[in-house]
């Protein structure tokens, strides 16, 4: 159990009952958060303070508090918590008639949108043993205001902010967190400066900036004109102009000095604006605006996305498998993963424009985009999978403004962290959950040797912190794993650094990155198995066509291949020979596989490849076949479930440093569904026959979830996926294609 479980379960499961609960000021977020836990009945009684006999009639009249007081010392006397709803810059007074009164144990706590002006009240009010403040804000709000709108439902899955301080002991705080939650809001807790801070910025501002525009308009002698053609633009940017107006006076004098330093941040980049607007920098406005629209679509995804895996169980996304079914039609999946990642690299550090065609618009491919646009690049796109990257040479990068958040992708993280190392300036990169316990240092050590200077977490593990303005220099590197993101981090890392970089490798990885890089005019050295680059050349912009992703594909193979009565054409799939792992094993197992149609497209093989259901038997699975079809297995264990006999798969430990364990993960998930399965150190042992239905989690990794929602297409009983919001990182239409050909999957609800 967390510490947040804790803090609710002894809050819910408090007995006898916490006493009196004393809310003073009774507008719409003192009378929702009165009226949600009065609903609760966690408190003996709810009782209410405003300076309005209207409000406080209603209050009782709505069932929002059981009675209330006029007399805040009668309120307050014994009580054991304190909520002080009042407006901010009336709080200062409110704790001045406070201090004077005897509280006993009472807990006082608050919801004002500035925390830095109410903690420096409670300081020249109180001298710090004297009582207990836990000051707080819940990010809720509503067009309506006023007892009457109180809804106990209002801070549901909404953010509540505490910011402790000297006056909040440890259990001031658990108790208050544990209300919150109990409410249903995600509680976070943050140092009350940075809550000014990121306030500032993301709520004050604009609405100062919403304000000003309507009054700037609004006072001109055409403002009648002006309002006339108001489109929906002038509309939607001015929405939170019809907010309360004494309650935003009192914000800004309140968040004073946070606003001012946002404020003037800000000016500097509008004046930058005006200027490339005077030059006519074409280039500098697209580049302001191609990140704004981004950072909003993708950052809004990911961090809607994050508070749904934070918040666990309560806001998980499950996937439901109703059982059976067979497999018909074309397709094509989405773009390659590891391609679409490299053309956003290559494209960014060659010299002109290059354009991409097919571009996977998944989360981790979007991460990489992200990133060189905060290092100043220009990329216009995605649309359609279309990408425009006006490249800025090798040299051409620029500091981004903050770190570089690779959300779930170990891809970019990795790669990248062989490009940033040889760059002049310092970065640090960031990721989820998942990534943040996958291992760094298969790429930082060898980077170390060639002269970088990095720093990881704990255990190797992000974020990575990587020092500007080293010089790298070359060397021949034997890796002791087969991975293609080691060997692509240090190639990158090799196009800047002294002499040439060698890269060996065990058995053979993807090589896209020695064909991209060969696209893009840069000779790359391939020999047996070791590749090398020297620095010195420049890579030219080009074209590239980026195949479906035979990853993304191999979800159906397995499930046209399964499922009874199935045939099923796969469109312009990458057929890499360092990818077809997946088609040769399942071609092993007795799979009917066919390609069609094969090209060559930009540098990689393609094909259309046709799959039909087949009897398969279980089999030992060739280890020099692992490296060619290492993302495949989660779906090639379900084959193997349903085989006819003992499939053993063994040399695959890099299985458990993927986006989860998945040896594991998928072992737990089987056995769970009935299957007989056995984890090995290196790999795994499964005995075919059938599948039951239940419940099975994705921990975080996007082919769990999709792995087994194939299973469904054999199981006896529906499937129930846990966790599955992570499909969106390679495979953002996987629920529409599964639909479309067949697949009884769906979002839980949705169906
Ligand atoms: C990838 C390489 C593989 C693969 C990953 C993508 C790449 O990882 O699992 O999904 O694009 O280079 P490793 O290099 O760690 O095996």
């Amino acid at each position: 159990m967390s510490d947040s479980d804790v803090a609710v379960t002894q809050v819910q499961s408090a007995t006898p009952k916490l006493g009196r609960l004393v809310v003073v000021g009774l507008g719409l977020i003192g009378g929702s958060f009165a009226k949600g836990l009065r609903e609760l009945g966690l408190f003996d009684e709810v009782v209410g303070v405003d300076l309005d006999a209207e409000s406080r009639r209603l209050a009782v009249e709505l069932g929002v508090v059981d009675r209330c007081e006029t007399d805040l010392e009668l309120a307050c006397k014994g009580a054991a918590v304190i909520q002080l709803a009042v407006p901010i810059l009336a709080m200062e007074k409110l704790l001045a008639e406070l201090v004077k009164l005897d509280l006993g144990g009472a807990v006082l706590t608050d919801v004002g949108s500035a925390k830095g002006n109410v903690v420096r009240a409670a300081r020249r009010c109180f001298t710090g043993n004297d009582v207990r403040f836990v000051p707080g804000h819940p990010i809720a709000g509503s067009e309506q205001s006023g007892v009457e709108a109180a809804n106990a439902q209002l801070f549901r899955r909404h953010k509540v902010i505490l910011t402790p301080c000297e006056f909040s002991d440890d259990s001031a705080l658990q108790l208050v967190d544990g209300l919150w939650r109990a409410l249903g809001a995600d509680v976070e807790h943050m140092d009350v400066e940075h809550h000014d801070e990121v306030l500032a910025a993301t709520s004050h501002l604009p609405h100062l900036l919403a304000f000003t525009l309507v009054d700037s308009l609004a006072k001109r002698s055409e403002n009648l004109e002006i309002f006339r053609y108001a489109a929906g633009g002038f509309r939607d940017f001015t929405r939170i102009a019809g907010s309360d107006p004494v309650m935003w006076h009192d914000i800004f004098l309140a968040n004073r000095e946070a606003v001012l330093r946002t404020l003037d941040v800000f000016r500097d980049d509008l004046d930058a604006l005006r200027d490339a607007v005077e030059a006519g920098d074409g280039h500098q406005l697209l580049g302001v605006f191609t990140r704004a629209r981004v950072a909003r679509e993708h950052f809004g995804k990911i961090l809607a996305r994050r508070a749904y895996v934070d918040a666990m169980h309560a806001n998980d996304l499950i996937f439901l498998a109703n059982p059976g079914g067979s497999i018909s039609g074309r397709i094509r999946v989405p773009g390659d993963k590891s391609i679409s990642h490299r053309s956003i690299m290559l494209g960014s550090l060659a010299e002109g424009v290059t354009r991409v065609e097919g571009f996977l618009e998944g989360e981790d491919a979007l991460a990489t985009l992200q990133a060189f646009r905060d290092m100043g690049v220009v990329i216009e796109g995605p649309h359609h999978g279309r990408v425009t990257i006006h490249g800025v040479g090798l040299n051409g990068l620029k500091a981004p403004a903050g770190p570089l958040y690779m959300g779930n992708s170990g891809t970019s993280m990795r790669l990248l962290s062989g490009l940033l190392a040889a760059q002049p300036f310092d970065t640090t990169l960031t990721g989820d959950a998942s990534l943040s316990k996958r291992p760094m240092n298969r790429v930082a050590k060898p980077l170390r040797e060639m002269g970088a200077v990095i720093e990881t977490g704990p255990e190797g593990r992000p974020p990575l912190t990587i020092k500007g303005g080293q010089r790298l220099t070359g060397m021949e590197y034997e890796m002791p794993m087969a991975s293609a993101q080691v060997k692509s981090c240090l190639l990158l890392a090799g196009l800047y650094a002294a002499g040439r970089t060698a890269v060996t490798e065990p058995a053979p990885t993807r090589d896209h990155t020695e064909r991209m890089l060969r696209g893009f005019g840069y000779p790359v050295e391939v020999s047996g198995s070791t590749a090398s680059v020297e620095s010195g050349h420049k890579l030219t912009a080009t074209h590239i066509e980026v195949p479906a992703d035979i990853s993304s594909a191999a979800f159906f193979l397995v499930a046209a291949s399964i499922a009874e009565n199935s045939e099923l054409v796969l469109e312009h799939v990458g057929i890499n020979p360092t990818r077809t792992g997946v088609i040769d094993i399942l071609k092993l197992m007795g799979g009917d596989i066919t390609l069609e149609n094969q090209r060559e497209v930009g540098g990689e093989p393609v094909a259309d490849i046709r799959v039909r259901s087949a009897k398969l038997k279980g089999i030992d699975i060739p280890e020099d076949l692992v490296p060619l079809a290492i993302d495949e297995f989660p779906v090639l264990f379900v084959a193997a479930a349903v085989a006819e006999g003992r499939t053993v798969l063994r040399g695959a430990a890099e299985l458990r440093v993927k986006e989860s364990d998945r040896i594991q993960v998928m072992a737990d998930g089987l056995i769970a569904l009935g299957v007989k399965a056995e984890p090995t150190p290196d790999g795994i042992i499964i005995e075919g026959g059938s599948i039951g239905g239940g419940e099975v989690w994705g921990h975080g990794d996007h082919r769990i979830a999709m792995s087994f929602s194939i299973a469904s297409l054999r199981a006896t009983a529906p499937i129930r996926i846990h966790d599955c919001a992570n499909v969106a990182t390679s495979f953002p239409n996987f629920l529409a294609l599964s639909a479309q050909v067949g697949i009884r999957v769906a979002e839980e609800g949705k169906a």
